[in-house]
Parts: structure tokens; C-alpha cells; sequence
């Protein structure tokens, strides 16, 4: 598919109910069901981080979001990207790696310093992310440990202060303060 027209903006509330059918197409119906939503339930997304992509007509076309999360028994604060997600009709005409750039870039000016998201490793790796190693840290529910990727806004952040790498159950904020 050939490049297309297209702009990048602040997610509003109304654009709330839009956003969510554009997920349902892009993703089916069934996608609340991913392990990724574990750790968004009952939570909101990172306030100003996210952001929708209109083509030239207006319509919204894609849409990234962010949401706080704590890593493994550290509790190491990072972000979970997602979800990301483009208008199947749209795709392959760069939305998606321009919304995950203007998130990072906007993430990383709101102090944000690391980045965990669950996705197809050929595809993230085009803006720097990296696998996390095997058997280190583990997303609630199942799902293919090779597709949890890892992005630092600040070098070293992946590392925790003991100068290995963080290891457990990421978690929401809610589950991290109810740790017993
Ligand atoms: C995945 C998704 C967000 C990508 O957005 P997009 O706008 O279609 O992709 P872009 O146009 O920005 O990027 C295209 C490039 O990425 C590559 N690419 C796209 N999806 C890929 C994947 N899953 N694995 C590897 N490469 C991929 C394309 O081959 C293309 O490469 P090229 O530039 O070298 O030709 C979009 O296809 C989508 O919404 N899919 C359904 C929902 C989904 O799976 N979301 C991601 C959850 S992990």
C-alpha cells in the first residue's frame, strides 16, 4: 500500500467510543482477553500519552495508548505501550511506526524512562525494542515469553539497582500496593 496523508493528535474523550471499535476491528472482539489487558483493568491510561492518528478526511485511523506498570519483585515503575493499532484497510503505510514514535518521543519528554510491551519482535525492533531475557519477567496470564519486549528512555533503566535484570510478575499499580 502506498504512503498516505495522515496527522497525529491527543486522544480526547470523545474520541473514547471511536477508538474502541477501531480496536475491535484491528484486534476482533475477543481481544480483552489478552494478558495485556490483565494489567489495564480497572487502571487509565497515562495521562497525555495518548494519541490517535486522523487521515485527511478526518477519520481516526489509529490509536496508541501507555499505562503504568511495576516490574517483577523490584517493582521497577515503567510503561506498558498499547494498545497500538491501525485501521485494517490503512495499514502498511507507516501509522503505526509513526504513532509509536510520537509516543515514545512524548514519553520520554514526560520523564518516562522504560518501555514493556507484548508484540511481534521484527516489527518493534524498527524503533529499538529488544527481547527481555528468558525467564526473567513474566506478564500475568499465558502468552509466548519471546514476544516480551523491552524499550529504556534512559540507559541502564532495564537494570535494576542490585545490576541485574528485573524478575517476576509485572503487575498493575493497583496489585503492586496490594502486594502482601
Ligand atoms: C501492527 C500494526 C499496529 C502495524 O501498523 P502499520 O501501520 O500497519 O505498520 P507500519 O506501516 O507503521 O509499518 C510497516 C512496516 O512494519 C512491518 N510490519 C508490520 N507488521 C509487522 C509484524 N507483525 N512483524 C514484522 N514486521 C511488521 C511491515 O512489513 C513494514 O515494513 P517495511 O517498512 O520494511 O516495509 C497494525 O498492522 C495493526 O493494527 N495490526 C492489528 C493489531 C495488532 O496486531 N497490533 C499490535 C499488537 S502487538
Amino acid at each position: 500500500m502506498t504512503s498516505q496523508q495522515f496527522s497525529i493528535h491527543q486522544q480526547s474523550k470523545l474520541d473514547n467510543a471511536l477508538v474502541e471499535q477501531l480496536l475491535d476491528r484491528a484486534f476482533g472482539l475477543d481481544r480483552r482477553t489478552k494478558s495485556s489487558y490483565r494489567l489495564r483493568e480497572g487502571q487509565t491510561a497515562v495521562d497525555g500519552l495518548s494519541f490517535i492518528a486522523r487521515n485527511s478526511a478526518g477519520s481516526i485511523i489509529g490509536t496508541i495508548s501507555f499505562w503504568n506498570i511495576h516490574l517483577g519483585q523490584e517493582g521497577t515503575k515503567a510503561i506498558l505501550l498499547g494498545p497500538l493499532a491501525v485501521e485494517p484497510d490503512q495499514q502498511a503505510t507507516g501509522v503505526g511506526l509513526a504513532l509509536m514514535r510520537h509516543g515514545i518521543t512524548a514519553a520520554k519528554q514526560a520523564s518516562h524512562k522504560l518501555v514493556i510491551l507484548i508484540g511481534d519482535a521484527p516489527y518493534y525492533a524498527k524503533v529499538g525494542f529488544k527481547q527481555v531475557p528468558l525467564n526473567t519477567l513474566q506478564m500475568p496470564g499465558a502468552n509466548d515469553p519471546k514476544r516480551l519486549l523491552y524499550l529504556e528512555l534512559e540507559k541502564g533503566a532495564f537494570i535494576t539497582p542490585n545490576g541485574t535484570e528485573p524478575s517476576g510478575l509485572i503487575r498493575s499499580p493497583s496489585r503492586w500496593d496490594a502486594r502482601p
